[in-house]
């Protein structure tokens, strides 16, 4: 049984469906964590997802609430299904409510990116990931530092497989696909002479940036600034979006405001594919994601990260990425710099490299069968 919930979790699925469905028959649990089409179905349909087979609705609440209510629906299914082992990936509410049940009921999980830590305990995610690791029968990682991490925290080293990055097969199985989506022209964003015109990508969803008044806006007067030299394009996340009217807008000041051209384009979630295009295309990107850290590394694009932390070291060390904090005028002239050709190379991480899902499939079903 396979459990996803939010817009991450279904690029992190793509690649494990088809390896995990060749070899046993799987289950595939959607909790409803993230349920806009936007947010949810359009991934379905761009990354070749079955239909869940189960869909447990559960939507948006607070986090004990969200939490508990996946638990409570989704036991009954594990009991009746009685899968050989529950897939979970991430670190979202969905993650930690999927590993729970399933080890309650003593199916073994596996955790598909285990092992990373921001050690920064105000951040959900680092719950959901430590708690998921403790209970996990197979925790397969991402980079080296999360072999350490578990091996700090006590974990056996033989449940702990270093296997590369199953968001990076995502990206490489559907770059081509990216490539011919009209994204780039939609936007007005392709060059004369073939290519993008420069720009800049932002994504912004964590609490810390995004809930407080103080946090954000600040936020958007720096991306205005930047947006003087270059369009800056804002797939708003929901959360984000919502705060943006709460605190300073309003739908009707979202619309006015890009109509009156300021450079600095609010616009709604991108689908997988475009997004992906635009992430290839960009002169620099600017975020606060998980995921987008790895797809910048993976691409060779400059990421800045607007974090005190990351729980994806690699991406400093080996990789594009950019860490921040909170720092505006960092932030602005990092961007400068990028669009005048000044910007960090980095090299892809070791084994990342379109085939993890195929070596979790390889262990987990070696070890189901032995
Ligand atoms: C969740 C994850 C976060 C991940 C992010 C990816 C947790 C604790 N957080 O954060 O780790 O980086 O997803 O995108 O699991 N909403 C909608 N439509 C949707 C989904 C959400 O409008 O389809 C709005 C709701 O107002 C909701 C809010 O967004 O209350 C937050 O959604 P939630 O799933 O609780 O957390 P995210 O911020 O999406
Ligand atoms: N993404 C997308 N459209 C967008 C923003 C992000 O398709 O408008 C993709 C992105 O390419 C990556 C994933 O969503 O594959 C990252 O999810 P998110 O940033 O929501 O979550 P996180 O990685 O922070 O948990």
């Amino acid at each position: 049984m396979l459990v996803v919930g939010a817009r991450p979790n279904f690029v992190k699925a793509a690649p494990l469906v088809p390896a995990l469905s060749g070899r046993a028959v799987l289950h595939l649990v959607h909790t409803g964590q993230h349920y806009d089409e936007a947010m949810s179905r359009l991934f379905f349909d761009q990354l070749g997802l079955p239909r869940p087979d189960t869909n447990l609705e559960v939507g948006s609440a607070a986090h004990g609430a969200q939490t508990g209510l996946i638990l409570e629906r989704l036991e009954p299914v594990m009991m009746e299904w009685r899968p050989d082992a529950v897939v979970v990936v991430g670190d979202v509410n969905s993650t930690l409510a999927g590993a729970l049940v399933a080890a309650k009921l003593n199916i073994p999980v596996a955790h598909v990116e285990a092992g990373l830590r921001s050690f920064d305990p105000t951040m959900p995610e680092e719950i959901n990931r430590a708690l998921t690791d403790r209970i996990s029968r197979w925790l397969f990682v991402t980079e080296s530092s999360g072999i350490e991490n578990l091996r700090r925290e006590g974990i056996a080293a033989d449940r702990v497989h270093l296997v590369g990055n199953v968001m990076i097969d995502s990206l490489r199985r559907f770059l081509p696909a990216a490539e011919k989506t009209s994204a780039l022209r939609e936007l007005g964003l392709e060059a004369s002479s073939g290519g993008a015109r420069p720009f800049v990508l932002v994504t912004l969803h964590r609490p810390s940036n995004v809930d407080a008044m103080e946090s954000l806006l600040p936020l958007v007067d720096a991306l205005a600034e930047i947006a003087r030299n270059a369009p800056v394009l804002f797939p708003a996340h929901p959360r984000t979006a919502e705060r943006l009217e709460q605190f300073i807008m309003g739908r009707f000041f979202v619309q006015r405001w890009n109509e009156r051209g300021t450079g600095l384009r609010l616009i709604p979630p991108f689908g997988y594919l475009e997004f992906l295009r635009l992430e290839s295309c960009a002169a620099a990107v600017v975020t606060d994601s998980g995921g987008i850290q790895e797809e910048t590394t993976a691409l060779g694009v400059p990421c800045f990260t607007l974090r005190n932390s990351t729980e994806r070291p690699i991406t400093i060390e080996q990789g594009t990425n950019t860490l921040l904090g909170n720092d505006v005028g960092e932030l602005v002239r990092g961007v400068r710099e990028a669009l005048a050709g000044r910007r960090k190379h980095g090299r892809v991480p070791e084994l990342w490299d379109g085939h993890a899902a195929e070596r979790i499939t390889r262990q987990l079903l070696q070890d189901l069968e032995s």
